[in-house]
């Protein structure tokens, strides 16, 4: 914990709301505040406070007080959201302005997560927050318009875009390659699409590191716009190679050590158009906190050992 938010938790935990617990992300923040001296953690699940119905948002939140709200709460199926964008847009645009204005009327401070999938990949080198947000999905304007509901309602909520994330509670890209890696002999993974992997343990400290007590949004014409993801960037092949490197040190039975190559243009069913190169460049949070997200192949290792050997 940071000596500021330490004195705080002396004095009084700092009231959060949650909401999207039971999700990859929401799940992360659950388990790492719920027994956390220097917080007082009140979950809404979905049933008690669904996103896409305004007026329960409000109902649901004058009845508590509190100092931040996390919403980790969002529409994340990417090539769903091509057919559905209306939907995409109540949950990931029109609900985090409400709960923005509704935060900054309370004096309360929003915690927002958002993607690197708002910008459309032109890019060469890794994103900054002042690159230019041009999504190429329905999913990536949806939340590209929901950071924009947000940024206007305060200065001083926090948007944070996250990328590739993985970590316990819901499956995600590591198992699907360590299933193909474990029943097949061969594990076929896209090597033209470039990003950052995130663990997802990883971003409650990152956020409290943020939050910590004296330490305002920061300078400049994005003030509470951060990029949080474990470095370095790496292709989808990368990636898979990465799993598969920590899952054999630690004994898993693979039957494929090394993916093979196929292009993005070569995957079926994906609806979305994704960004080719969407790595995004932590160095403002670097500079702001002081911290360093740590590789992401050391975050894997970690992942993939709290499962046991072979998941089990
Ligand atoms: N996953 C990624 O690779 C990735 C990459 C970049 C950014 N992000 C961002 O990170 C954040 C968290 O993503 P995630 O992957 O953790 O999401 P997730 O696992 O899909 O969880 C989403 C959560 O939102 C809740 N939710 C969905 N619709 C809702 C509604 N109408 N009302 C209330 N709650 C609702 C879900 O509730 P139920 O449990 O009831 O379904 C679930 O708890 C999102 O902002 C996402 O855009 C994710």
């Amino acid at each position: 914990m940071s000596d500021a938010l330490s004195s705080r938790a002396a004095a009084r935990p700092c009231r959060v709301v949650l909401l999207g617990g039971q999700g990859l992300l929401g799940g992360a923040f659950r388990r790492a505040w719920a027994e956390h001296p220097g917080f007082a953690l009140r979950e809404f699940t979905r049933a008690e406070l669904n996103l896409t119905r305004p007026e329960q948002i409000e109902q649901a939140l004058e009845r508590v007080e509190f100092d931040v709200l996390v919403n980790a709460a969002a529409y994340t199926q990417v090539d769903d959201a091509e057919v559905q964008p209306d939907l995409a847009l109540a949950v990931n645009a029109r609900a985090p302005t409400i709960l923005a204005g509704l935060c900054a009327a309370r004096g309360a401070r929003l915690v927002h997560f958002s993607t690197d999938y708002v910008f459309d990949g032109h890019q060469s080198r890794p994103y900054r927050e002042s690159d230019a947000a041009a999504p190429l999905s329905a999913y990536g304007r949806s939340k590209w318009e929901g950071e924009q509901g947000v940024a206007a309602a305060s200065p001083e909520h926090l948007i944070l875009r996250l990328a590739w994330l993985f970590g316990p509670g819901r499956d995600a890209f590591p198992e699907w390659v360590l299933r193909q890696a474990v029943s097949h002999g061969e594990v076929r993974v896209v090597s033209d699409k470039t990003g950052s992997p995130t663990f997802s343990v990883d971003v409650p400290g990152w956020v409290e590191a943020l939050l910590a007590p004296g330490r305002a949004a920061a300078e400049g014409p994005w003030p509470g716009l951060f990029h949080l993801v474990n470095g370095p960037a790496c292709s989808w092949l990368e990636y898979a190679q990465g799993v598969l490197d920590a899952a054999a040190a630690l004994g898993w039975p693979l039957r494929c050590r090394h993916p093979s190559p196929v292009a993005l243009a070569s995957l079926p069913g994906l609806t979305a158009e994704r960004p080719r190169q969407s790595a995004l460049d932590t160095s403002r949070f670097t500079q702001c906190t002081g911290l360093r997200p740590r590789p992401w192949r050391e975050a894997m290792a970690e992942h993939l050992s709290r499962q046991g050997r072979a998941g089990a």
